[in-house]
């Protein structure tokens, strides 16, 4: 697998306004100033857009939100593991959460990821989607309930045996594979509950994006790590 430091802190610019244009250029800055203030590994995944422009312009790593598991060929309007790879990143969200694929279509992307030396991010709901993940060999599996996506009460807090039991079942059918956590997640004590609970990082995406200083959100939520 091509390598991600970990305990890692990847932040999902999604969609948001807050992201359009060069605005996600600059979220991007700031976290690599912190990452390089703190020397903790913060990844960023930009809207499919602006890869290239960060990519070229920051030294953490960035990855795509999603990947398509089709070939090079005519896929009109499908990001396919080459593009992605070719415009910069150095690994990719699957099955987040908004862009569900099918399992057959998960492990189709992990193997043409893998192909072409991108990290993959399998995106689950629950400990026993992550067991069915993780004998995709994908590099991290990130658990998130999706009913705390986007909210203020944490998985950390809400659900922490959802993090607990999905450890267990990725290390039972592969423990070289990495558990991340998400969902609500917004502060430096949620972090270090998810590390607590077995997690090698989380991953998150409004506490950031949509914060009047991220800078200062991503000081905090690094500062246990
Ligand atoms: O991809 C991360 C995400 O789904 C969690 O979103 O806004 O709850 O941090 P949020």
């Amino acid at each position: 697998m091509t390598d991600l430091r970990t305990p890692a802190v990847i932040i999902n610019f999604k969609a948001y306004s807050e992201v359009e244009g060069d605005k996600a250029l600059r979220l991007a800055q700031a976290c690599q100033d912190v990452a390089g203030r703190t020397g903790v590994s913060i990844v960023v995944c930009p809207p499919a857009t602006s890869i290239a422009q960060i990519a070229g312009s920051v030294d953490i790593p960035v990855f795509a939100q999603h990947v398509d598991p089709f070939k090079p060929g005519a896929a009109t309007g499908r990001l396919t593991a080459q593009l992605i790879r070719g415009a910069g990143a150095t690994g990719t969200l699957v099955n987040h959460s908004e862009r569900r694929l099918k399992l057959a279509d998960i492990g189709a992307a992990v193997d043409m990821c893998r192909a072409n030396q991108l990290v993959t991010v399998v995106c689950t709901d629950t400990s026993a989607t992550s067991a069915a993940a993780a004998s995709l060999k994908p590099d991290l599996i990130a658990v998130e309930p999706p009913e705390l996506i986007g909210g203020d009460v944490s998985v950390t807090d809400a659900q922490p045996e959802v993090i607990e039991r999905t450890v267990a079942a990725v290390k039972r059918v592969d423990d070289g594979i990495k558990v991340l956590c998400g969902a609500g997640i917004k502060t430096g004590r949620d972090v270090k509950r998810a590390i607590e609970l077995g997690a090698a990082g989380v991953l998150l995406a409004s506490g950031v994006v949509k914060a009047s200083d991220p800078a200062s959100v991503l000081e905090d939520l690094v500062q246990f790590l």
